[in-house]
Order: structure tokens, then sequence, then C-alpha cells
């Protein structure tokens, strides 16, 4: 439960390695959250123990890893119901995992599409039901799940990733409707470019950030209560722009 003052005290995080959730996380826990699952695909990689040991540092001293994969759908009620029976409630959980691929090799080869939009998409959709059924049932908690401004509008050169955000923006907010008077909360997170492990090597779109800058981002709109959080807010305006512009014309701006 979170604290009398309403710090969040215990996150789990499906995709426990994303850089952008980790500096989510490193400020949940200045913020006096003392309890950190991180869910990921090698709970022995020495990128989890170097997050983890950087959390205990800041003064976490709950910091566990548990083996998630967002391709295995079958396994998501089982690895959130143990993972909820083993360290009880949570008041936050962070749905961070993702990969954004290539348009080009995604053309040349459709089972590699398929298999982006199996992690995206279908991998988040099975685990943030689990997720929503445990925080149901525990009456309170809000699930955190990271879209993209990719998915407000998809662009020729990657639209198999942004369509995946598009449905998982979509899923998200229709979860988040259908989940009012429970307790339970669901909160969309927008980023737009971040220079992560995700984007290295790739030229930055305008208003790039780093990982630091949009967990601030992310922090601020949390503590506000807002459903949905642009990082950086800019992109609300820019965005509300962008979505309207005719299609030859979004073609010609969105062409990089
Ligand atoms: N970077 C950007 O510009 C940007 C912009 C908008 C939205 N986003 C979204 O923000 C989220 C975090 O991205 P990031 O920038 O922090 O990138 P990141 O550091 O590369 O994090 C992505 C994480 O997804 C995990 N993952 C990939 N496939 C998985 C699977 N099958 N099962 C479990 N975990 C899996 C990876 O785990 P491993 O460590 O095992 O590889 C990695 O830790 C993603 O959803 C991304 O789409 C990123």
């Amino acid at each position: 439960m979170r604290d009398a003052l309403g710090a969040v005290q215990s996150v789990l995080v499906l995709g426990g390695n994303s850089e952008i959730a980790i500096a989510i996380t490193e400020r949940l826990v200045d913020l006096r959250c003392r309890t950190v699952v991180l869910a990921v695909r090698d709970p022995l990689s020495p990128v989890t123990a170097t997050a983890a040991d950087a959390l205990r540092a800041r003064g976490a001293t709950t910091v566990e890893a548990v083996g998630f994969d967002a391709l295995a759908s079958e396994s998501h009620s089982g690895v959130i119901d143990e993972t909820f029976a083993r360290f009880g409630d949570f008041d936050l959980v962070i749905s961070a995992f993702g990969v954004l691929g290539d348009q080009e090799m995604f053309n040349n080869d459709p089972a590699a599409a398929a298999i982006a939009a199996s992690t995206n998409f279908v991998g988040a959709v099975s685990s943030s039901l689990a997720v929503a059924t445990r925080l149901r049932a525990q009456g309170h908690g809000v699930l955190m799940v990271i879209t993209s401004v990719a998915g407000v509008r998809a662009r020729a050169d990657n639209f198999v990733y942004g369509s995946t955000k598009a449905g998982l923006d979509a899923f998200a907010q229709g979860l988040g409707d259908s989940l009012v008077g429970s307790g339970a909360r669901v909160v969309v997170v927008r980023p737009g470019f971040v220079h992560t492990r995700m984007t290295e090597g790739m030229k930055p779109a305008p208003f790039a950030a780093t990982s630091d800058k949009i967990a601030d981002a992310v922090i601020a709109g949390f503590g506000k209560g807002r459903e949905i959080i642009w990082a950086p807010p800019i992109l609300a305006l820019v965005f509300g722009l962008l979505r309207h512009l005719p299609r030859s014309l979004w073609r010609k701006v969105s062409a990089r």
C-alpha cells in the first residue's frame, strides 16, 4: 500500500532492464519506494544486476529479479500470480518491454515483424490482463503502460512498430476505463524519441530526450494523477497538431 503521504512503496517492472523504466524506478526509490521486482527474460543478466545494485544504493530494501518473457503469453497469469503471492501487493506495475526492430528488415522478413507485434502487443495484452486481475483483487494500484508517440500516427519508415504501439495504447485506455470503480487505474505513457539502447545509432527525432528527462516528466505527470503522460509534455501539443495533418502532408513531414 502507498504510505501515509501517498508514496508508492512497491513496484513491479515488466521488462525490468528497460532504461526508461529503470530511470522511473530510480526516482520512485528516491521518493521512498522500498520494494522493486524486475521481471526480465534473464534474471541472472549483468544488466539486471547493475540496475538492482543501483536501486539498492539509492535506498530500496528489497530488489529481486524474476523470469518473464513477453512472448510466452501462456505463462503470464502464472508469473504475475506467483510474483504477487511472493511479494504481496504492488502499488505500481510498469509495463516497459518492447522491441523497435527495423522496417526495412520487417518488409523482407514478415515472420520477424510478427514476433515484434507479438512482443509489443500480444504479450502486453496477456500480461496486462493478468496484472489487472490482481490489481482489481487488491482494490488499489496502478498499471503504467509505456506506449509511444509512434502509435499516434504511423510513419512509413516504422509502421510495424507504430501500429503495435497504436494497438497497445488503445488497449491500455480501454483497460483503464474497464477498471473505473475498482480502485485500480491504468496510466498511459507516450514518450517521443529517447536516447536508450533501443535507439542507439539512430538519428534523433525532434524533442529527443534522455531517459532521465523522460522519467522526470513521468514522475511529474504521475504525481498530478494524469491518465495519459506525454514525455516530454510538449509532445501533447505537437502531436495534437500532427495527428490532424492531411495524409499527403504527414507523409512529407514524417519522412526521416
Ligand atoms: N527509446 C525510445 O525512443 C522509446 C520511445 C517511445 C517508447 N519507447 C518504449 O519504451 C519502452 C522501453 O524502451 P527503452 O527505450 O527503455 O528500451 P530498452 O532499454 O531497450 O528496453 C526494452 C526492454 O524490453 C525488453 N524486452 C524485449 N523483448 C522482450 C521479451 N520478449 N520479454 C521480456 N522483455 C523483453 C528488453 O529486455 P532485454 O534486456 O532482455 O533485452 C529491454 O530491457 C519500450 O516499450 C519502448 O517501445 C521507447
